[in-house]
């Protein structure tokens, strides 16, 4: 397994609502997909993955999927994704789908089935429970539990006609499958093989973490929001590694080639070690999230600074963590977070120039990169207003849940959304400069970001310095110097504020990179610079090499010498 091919692999997101539009109706489709694989292919990804194409009433955006094996006739048919499969596969691109098994959608046949009567066959299918003991079905406080859900209000939705509540964690029209019933199970082993079978390459898998809960699903702790945080209950649950090694058995083993990335909020590295630990035959590798929630606070909504020795504490944990044992993912950007430059970078003067630090900084590390549509030409947020801007369940769901219920000033909320909103990530991808960016000759669902006539992808391919072409360079130095894949991982000045900079080494091989996360000019004090002195300068994002170690704004460095094994 050390050779395991998608640890030199890079993996690209395709968010297809937001990618392409191909017919013209403002929404992107599989057409559109197909016509844009030479753009990725030029960047020399290995592997795309594709949110959500299922069949869904798109409540969250497809994460709520009402018929796991077909294609909603929005993104297109079978036919096209046959299509894309086959053309990604000619251009060397291996496909990956997400797979949203923690739940369904409420108009999936399972959960129409299920709550049809108290005695469906598919009853069990699902988390039902009466009222609270001694209260009143359907009045307030009378859920099962204190659990608030993920998108705002109560993780419960009472439905009258047959008198109980059904669990869901994240919208009420998402309601979660119940993991223990073997029934459940083996229906989502044979839908899993059924997509191998057609050609894919793996899954990502949605919060897959939260699929086994705590018996008895106990009052989450109260914080003095609105509901109970009910996470110690469901994540990381105590059935979970056994759920996925029986996947493992039933779905991948004995094919070759495959890769599953665990979407694992809440994962601490102890447990990425059992969930990656190839011996154990449960996931390749995982999603965690303590690198974007570095910049969160105590209190959600008011907005916290990254500070740079916690972001390089929690890489600088996960690298070790995972030395021996194991792989990381490595990632900025997906769906769900906003635009990396933004967030962490600048995106006003320094955006090239931040926008390639932040990638050189990710790439180098030990684990898999993942590019989300539009990193990869530096996109940036977008200048959302009042509420009335955002389209996402969350937001409006957050919103409407601090401002009503728990008495937040809708400015403060707004603020935060502005910054952190995934809407932020949702707008249309960047073409070219003609109208809606190139995306669509409709009206897009979301508009465009105002900045595409100066950031697209277009321009980019053409601009020798762009960031598409920075990321091609990233790309490429993970595919032709080991030392990127294998190398170990040494931290240095973990104590500094504003340089990132770390060590990878490989037999004789020693690479060095040093980001500024800053807008001023710094000097790295290095251990030990003499060593450098002959290195040869492999990357660099600026004009000039640093002099006497002065990295200038946002300067990004990749360094390369020879040392004795
Ligand atoms: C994680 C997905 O990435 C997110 O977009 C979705 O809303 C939730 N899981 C629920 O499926």
């Amino acid at each position: 397994m050390t050779d395991a091919w998608w640890k030199s692999a890079v993996v690209y997101q395709i968010y297809p609502r937001s990618f392409a539009d191909s017919d013209g109706d403002g929404m992107g489709d599989l057409r559109g997909v197909i016509q844009h694989l030479d753009h990725l292919a030029g960047l020399g990804v290995d592997v795309l993955w594709l949110s959500p194409i299922y069949p869904s009433p798109q409540d969250d955006n497809g994460y709520d999927i009402s018929d796991y094996q077909d294609v909603d006739p929005l993104f297109g048919s079978l036919s096209d994704f046959d299509e894309l499969l086959a053309a990604a596969h000619e251009r060397g691109m291996k496909l990956i789908m997400d797979l949203v098994v923690n739940h369904s959608s409420d108009e999936h046949p399972w959960f129409v089935e299920s709550r049809s009567s108290l005695s469906s066959p598919k009853r069990d299918w699902y988390w039902w429970w009466p009222a609270r003991d001694g209260m009143e079905p359907g009045t307030p406080g009378a859920e099962p539990n204190n659990w608030g859900s993920v998108f705002g209000g109560p993780a419960w939705e009472w439905d009258p006609a047959t008198g109980e509540y059904y669990l869901h964690l994240f919208s009420r029209k998402q309601p979660d499958l119940n993991w223990e019933n073997p029934a459940v199970r083996s229906a989502v082993h044979e839908m899993m093989r059924w997509w191998l079978d057609r050609g894919v390459d793996g899954f990502r898998m949605d919060v897959i973490n939260f699929i086994s809960k705590v018996p008895g699903l106990p009052d989450g702790t109260v914080t003095g929001a609105a509901y109970g945080d009910g996470s110690a209950s469901f994540l990381n649950g105590p059935r979970i590694h056994e759920f996925l090694h029986e996947m493992y058995e039933q779905v991948f083993a004995g094919r070759d080639a495959l890769l599953t990335v665990g979407e694992m909020p809440g994962v601490t590295v102890e447990q990425a070690r059992l969930y990656t630990d190839p011996a154990r035959e449960e996931v390749d590798m995982v999603f965690q999230f303590d690198h974007v929630w570095a910049d969160r606070g105590p209190d959600p909504w008011v907005l916290q600074r990254l500070k740079l020795t916690d972001l390089k504490a929690i890489f600088g944990r996960w690298q070790a963590g995972l030395s021996d044992v194991g792989w990381n993912s490595l990632y900025w950007n997906n769906h769900d977070q906003p635009r990396v430059v933004s967030r962490y970078g600048d995106d006003g003067d320094f955006r090239v120039e931040s926008a390639k630090m932040l990638g050189a900084v990710l790439h180098l590390h030990r684990g898999t990169p993942y590019v989300y549509q539009g990193e990869e030409i530096g996109m940036t947020n977008y200048p959302f207003g009042g509420i009335g801007d955002f389209r996402d369940i969350e937001a409006l769901g957050q919103y409407a849940q601090a401002v009503e219920k728990e008495g937040h000033a809708p400015e403060d909320v707004l603020t935060v959304l502005r910054a952190r909103g995934r809407d932020n990530a949702r707008t249309p991808m960047q073409w070219d400069d003609s109208p809606h960016a190139g995306f669509t000759t409709g009206t897009p669902w979301l508009p465009a970001n105002p900045r595409y006539p100066e950031i697209n992808a277009a321009r980019a391919r053409k601009d020798p310095d762009s960031v598409y072409h920075w990321y091609r360079g990233l790309i490429e130095l993970r595919h032709t110097e080991p030392a990127v894949v294998h190398g170990d991982f040494t931290m240095l000045l973990p104590h500094d504020e504003q340089l990132y900079a770390y060590t990878r080494r490989l037999d004789s091989t020693e690479l060095l990179v040093i980001g500024n996360f800053g807008g001023t000019p710094a000097r790295a004090e290095l251990p030990d610079p003499a060593a450098w002195d002959r290195a040869e300068l492999v990357m660099n994002n600026t004009a000039q090499p640093p002099a006497d170690w002065v990295l200038g704004p946002w300067q990004a460095v990749i360094y390369r010498r020879t040392v004795t094994p």
